[in-house]
């Protein structure tokens, strides 16, 4: 197929790697020692894996909330989060999200005690940025939340007509996700976020720009608003063909995209990401916001310059490698300089815009030799403006040098995510 020669041509051209591989050899505890030596700050990105229903779309790694699970689950990440403790020795943490699954599930039965743990081991330097399901927010749950410390609260609203979440296999109607979501506009968080899915089956564009403004009338500080897209394992992409890539596919979503940004433009928005809008002078809601994070539970992920690892994303697994072993790492990747390069410049791209000085300071090397005649061309094309600062992607840009990282992206989750959920300890995987 066209999008795997592209994938690999591309890969081979900006990694300088053959192949792309995780493979089972994790790192042990001095060589952990010995990384975190001279990192100066981490993000933590805490995943909670339970969900009250499997949506058909949905490529996360989450299984059915099961309040037994869920109660050891606590025990296994507090002894993760000792590990980390003590590698990390007081170092700050100046990023920490929790996302899912649903976290939500979790309100009632040991979020508060997790926070707590990693409150009192780690040296905490910043807000909490908490997932939630509409479902779930009642005015008492809005007050828990706020009381646990979240100042930045994302809910995962879908959509805004009842046709379209239907379709989503979403447990709520129209009326009751504007209520949660107002609920929670009411109770001066510092950004809520409303995620928005769009170019659904038979969706008009009548509708999208209805929802648009709905969203804006509601006054949510930032909107996710991203494209279905079809993961090959998860019920709605086995149901049909998997068509991402498809030419009608994308210029339905482009066009879509346009009809947001002029609703989200014109009522005082800005880009905050590809698929982010978010109101002038907000700080954005985002998951990671340093480039090294820690991941902890099952799924989680840890990037540390010259590695990327992840945890096995089996919970029972998780749990009893937590118990047995001390850690759950299952598969690692040594990042060569290139690797790392390619993946700095690909969450900038995503967030459209970076300064060179930037990249400099990450790689002790100048963009502009390294770089300079790919950004140089995209300029002439009209896909981003480039001085001798910064590189600024333009609307333009925005969409296609995302549809093109798309081509990458949703192959290596449905490779690695998909792998993963199959087999809890994979020997290695291909991306
Ligand atoms: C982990 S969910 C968090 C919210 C929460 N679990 C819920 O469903 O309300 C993160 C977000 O990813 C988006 N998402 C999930 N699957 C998607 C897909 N196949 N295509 C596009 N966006 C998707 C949805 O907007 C979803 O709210
Ligand atoms: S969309 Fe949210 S609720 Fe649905 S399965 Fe995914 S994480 Fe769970």
């Amino acid at each position: 197929m066209l999008e795997n020669y592209i994938r690999r041509s591309c890969s081979r051209i900006f990694t300088g790697e053959q192949e792309i591989a995780l493979k089972n050899e994790v790192p042990s505890l001095a060589e952990l020692h010995e990384k975190f030596q001279d990192i100066e700050e981490t993000g933590i990105y805490l995943h909670i894996p339970f969900c009250e229903q499997i949506c058909p779309y949905c490529p996360y790694n989450k299984e059915i909330y099961d309040p037994a699970a869920a109660q050891e689950y606590v025990s296994a990440v507090k002894k993760e989060i000792e590990l980390y403790a003590e590698i990390l020795n007081r170092k700050p943490v100046t990023s920490f999200y929790i996302g899912g699954g649903t976290p939500t599930t979790m309100l009632h039965s040991g979020l508060e005690e997790m926070i707590g743990y990693i409150y009192e081991k780690f040296n905490m330097q910043c807000d909490i940025h908490l997932e939630s399901h509409p479902n779930h927010l009642n005015q008492e749950n809005l007050e828990k939340i706020k009381a646990l410390g979240v100042q930045n609260l994302s809910i995962g609203m879908e959509a805004l007509q009842d046709r379209h979440l239907k379709t989503l296999h979403r447990p709520y109607d129209a009326a009751a996700a504007q209520e949660a979501v107002n609920r929670a506009v009411s109770m001066n968080f510092k950004c809520v976020n409303a995620d928005f899915i769009f170019a659904l089956p038979d969706q008009t564009e009548e509708e999208v720009k209805k929802a648009g403004e709905m969203l804006v009338n509601i006054g949510v500080d930032q909107v996710a608003a991203y494209p279905l897209f079809r993961f090959p394992y998860t019920k709605m992409g086995s149901m049909g063909k998997v068509d991402n890539f498809h030419l009608s596919t994308i210029f339905k979503r482009r066009k879509m995209l346009r009809i947001l940004e002029k609703i989200f433009y014109g009522s005082g928005y800005e880009r905050s990401s590809v698929w982010a809008f978010t109101r002038k002078g907000q700080e954005k809601y985002c998951s990671v916001t340093v480039p090294l994070y820690i991941g902890l539970g099952a799924s989680g992920g840890t990037y540390l310059k010259d590695i990327f690892y992840l945890n096995t994303f089996n919970v029972s697994e998780y749990i009893s490698s937590m118990e047995k072993r001390g850690n759950a790492f299952a598969l690692s990747i040594d990042l060569s300089a290139k690797l790392q390069m390619a993946g700095w410049l690909y969450w900038r791209i995503y967030e459209t815009k970076f300064r060179k000085a930037d990249f400099k300071k990450r790689f002790g090397r100048d963009f502009d030799t390294l770089f300079g005649r790919y950004t140089k061309f995209l300029a002439l094309l009209g896909f981003l403006k480039d001085d001798s600062e910064q590189v600024i992607l333009t609307n333009r840009g925005t969409f296609w040098l995302h549809a093109f990282e798309d081509i990458f992206s949703i192959d290596y989750i449905s490779t690695l995510w998909g792998t993963s959920k199959q087999n809890p300890w994979p020997e290695k995987v291909v991306l």
